[in-house]
């Protein structure tokens, strides 16, 4: 007779199995999204093409559905039936899948951080960490947004994929120190964006499954949508002959055949519009390969110059992330970010915790692979080494030291989790060029983190504030007691971590810690901003009929993580556009 435990353990396996089971099943089954390669020629014209079927792309592309003909050309595949993507635990499975068709395509910026970008249905949110944080309504009224038309994008976007989550272990010990420490008031749950600290949202419901912006696909519209997947946008197609400015009319693309194929929007209308969702780094580089950006560094690639503008590729900023590594003695769940403690200095501080998200396997097993969650080695997230050291080597020395930790049962590898600060903005910023004219390729983009002394300053600060909070009482059960930096630093000097600063003594050493251990919170934005390359209604300047809606557009990366403004910004400009063409 099995014992009772035994019996429990086994009824919720078998629920586990039961719940993965349904929502696979429930994974909608559009009949709207295809191949590309099996669509050829594709019939028709369209009044909208959306080049991305991202974050914004998907609720953009729903939105217009509902009166008009709308194209969704996206470079990946679909999110639905891949685990890595769905379930909260393998978060760093498909970040670390770095192979030519994945999910993420991993880029390294010219300042040596590793980074990584969509490719795939559902764009970023299919491989985001999962916090949903509306942007403050100070940021809403200087983007010069209709403050009400937000209030009611948000929620048409929360309806589907925005989660309360269950707040445990690691997440109430860090939100207990933050207030301890003076991030004051608590503000509870909520959505919103106010200093003090609170609980936000997740994309992950409570069984762990993840709900992307593909799942907004569902408010479509099926008889006026198509998507197309494996659709590599590589120009878009501009008529110039007799016109003031350049008027875009369609699209170049490549199928996962290698073929070429066009796509063209609707003549009879002069409302038909190509707008680029492509993402940070998707968008300036389509406007470049396109012929919109820098003339002399156009000219360097042979590609003919349509329009110079010197902005497209500017303000590419990313916002630096620190993070500090804290072993626990008392078990801690496996999550994703869930509290934050909205500063009034410019940093957000943020947790995940379940050092070993390893996917199943046990330790003596082929297939064992430990992670770090979103401090894993194999995702490039290396803060024992400098940007710029962070090599394949070392990486593939920290996974295999990271192995032998888990495998000797080091309590710090078995247990704790990570305490992180992002600074708000950034200031610094940098820039996007090509390097090659082949849109698969990466572009080379540089973010200059911590140019400017502000972001310096408040990363400083936010790492203060996260030794206060380790230090305070309310996170006592999640240290050891021993207190002592030597017996610290021995649990975990055999796991590729930094946990203590490295200089802890003045500030001038805390700012070298800030500039050593720097890693992306994959925030990074910008690249074609309002008055530099697209208008207030998000007009790209100097040509007719192309827009752009995505991360991109940015100055600031909006709230304390950005996925729920993209979201809703996708619905609120499919309002806008809806809107416009019913007045004119
Ligand atoms: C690992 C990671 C963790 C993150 N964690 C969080 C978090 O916890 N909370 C949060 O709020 N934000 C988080 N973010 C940030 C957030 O997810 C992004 O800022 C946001 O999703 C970007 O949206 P976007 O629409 O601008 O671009 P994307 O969502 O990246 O969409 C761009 C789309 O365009 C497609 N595309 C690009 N080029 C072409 C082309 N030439 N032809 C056709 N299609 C193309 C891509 O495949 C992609 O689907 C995270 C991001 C990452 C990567
Ligand atoms: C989706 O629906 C179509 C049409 O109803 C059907 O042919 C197809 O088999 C379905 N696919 C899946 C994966 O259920
Ligand atoms: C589809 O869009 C066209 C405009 O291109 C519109 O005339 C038509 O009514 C729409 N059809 C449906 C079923 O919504
Ligand atoms: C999931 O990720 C792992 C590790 O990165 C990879 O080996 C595996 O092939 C991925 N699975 C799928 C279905 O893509
Ligand atoms: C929008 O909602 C937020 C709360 O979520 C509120 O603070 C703000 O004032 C509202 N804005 C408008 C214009 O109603
Ligand atoms: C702002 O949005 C609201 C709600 O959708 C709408 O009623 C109002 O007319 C809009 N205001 C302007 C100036 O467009
Ligand atoms: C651009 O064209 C010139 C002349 O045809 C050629 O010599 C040069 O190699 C080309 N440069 C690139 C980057 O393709
Ligand atoms: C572009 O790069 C991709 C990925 O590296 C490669 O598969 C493809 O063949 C390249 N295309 C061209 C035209 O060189
Ligand atoms: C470091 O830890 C090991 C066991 O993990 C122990 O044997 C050793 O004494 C410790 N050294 C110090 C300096 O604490
Ligand atoms: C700070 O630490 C360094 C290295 O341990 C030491 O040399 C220096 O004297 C310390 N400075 C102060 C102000 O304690």
């Amino acid at each position: 007779m099995a014992s009772p435990p035994v019996i429990l353990l086994l009824v919720s396996l078998l629920f586990c199995i039961a719940t993965q089971r349904l929502y696979a099943e429930q994974a909608p089954n559009y009949t709207f999204v295809k191949e590309a390669s099996e669509v050829s020629p594709l019939q028709g014209r369209f009044d909208y093409i959306i080049v991305g079927g991202g974050t914004a792309g998907c609720p953009l592309a729903a939105t217009l559905s509902s009166r008009y003909r709308v194209l969704v050309l996206e470079r990946g595949g679909v999110p639905y039936g891949n685990s890595n993507i769905t379930r909260l635990e393998n978060f760093p499975r498909t970040i670390a899948d770095d192979r030519p068709d994945s999910p993420a395509q991993r880029f390294v910026s010219t300042d040596g951080v590793i980074s990584s970008r969509a490719r795939v249905l559902g764009g970023s949110s299919c491989l985001n960490a999962g916090f949903y944080s509306r942007a403050s309504p100070e940021y809403v009224a200087h983007l010069g947004w209709n403050g009400t038309l937000v209030n009611e994008s948000y929620p048409w976007v929360e309806a589907v994929v925005a989660n309360v989550p269950i707040v445990q272990q690691w997440q109430s010990g860090v939100r207990n120190g933050l207030l301890e420490v003076g991030i004051l008031p608590y503000n509870g749950q909520t959505f919103d964006h106010i200093v003090g600290t609170k609980v936000g949202g997740s994309i992950f419901d409570a069984e762990g499954n993840r709900h992307t912006a593909a799942d907004l696909l569902e408010y479509a519209n099926p008889d006026n949508i198509t998507v197309l997947l494996h659709a590599n946008v590589h120009r878009v197609l501009f008529r110039t002959r007799g016109r003031n400015q350049p008027l875009a009319y369609g699209v170049a693309y490549t199928d996962n055949t290698g073929s070429t194929h066009r796509a063209y929007l609707e003549r009879n209308t002069r409302q038909s519009e190509i707008i680029l969702c492509a993402g940070a780094l998707g968008t300036p580089q389509l406007m470049m390969l396109s012929g919109i950006g820098p003339a002399e560094h156009l000219r360097s690639f042979n590609i003919s110059v349509l329009v110079d503008n010197p902005g497209v590729g500017a303000g590419m900023a990313d916002n630096p992330m620190n993070a500090i590594f804290v072993p626990s003695p008392t078990p801690v769940e496996t999550d994703l970010i869930q509290v934050v403690g909205i500063t009034p200095f410019g940093s957000f501080i943020e947790a995940a915790s379940g050092l070993s998200g390893y996917a199943g396997a046990t330790s003596n097993s082929d297939d064992f692979e430990p992670y770090l969650g979103i401090m894993s080695p194999q995702i490039g997230q290396l803060a024992t080494y400098p940007p710029g050291e962070r090599t394949q080597e070392r990486i593939a020395e920290a996974v295999a030291q990271l192995k032998v930790a888990v495998a000797a049962n080091n309590p710090a590898a078995l247990g704790g989790g990570f305490i992180l600060e992002k600074v708000f903005g950034p200031l610094s910023n940098g820039n996007l060029r090509l390097l090659t004219t082949n849109v698969s390729d990466n572009p080379a983009v540089t973010f200059n983190y911590f140019a400017d002394p502000a972001d310096l300053q408040a990363c400083v600060q936010g790492i203060q504030t996260i030794e206060q909070v380790i230090n305070s009482g309310s996170f006592t059960d999640f240290r050891y007691p021993q207190t002592s930096t030597a017996f610290l630093l021995n649990l975990t000097s055999s796991l590729p971590i930094n946990y203590i600063p490295k200089h802890t003594n003045d500030s001038t050493s805390l700012e070298q810690f800030c500039r050593d251990t720097v890693t992306t919170i994959w925030h990074y934005h910008g690249g074609s901003q309002v008055g530099r390359v697209v208008s207030p209604t998000y007009h790209v300047l100097g040509v007719d009929a192309l827009r752009i809606i995505d991360g991109s557009t940015w100055n600031f990366s909006p709230g304390t993580n950005p996925q729920a403004t993209v979201m809703m910004l996708g619905r609120y400009m499919g309002v806008e556009i809806l809107r416009e063409r019913e007045q004119s």
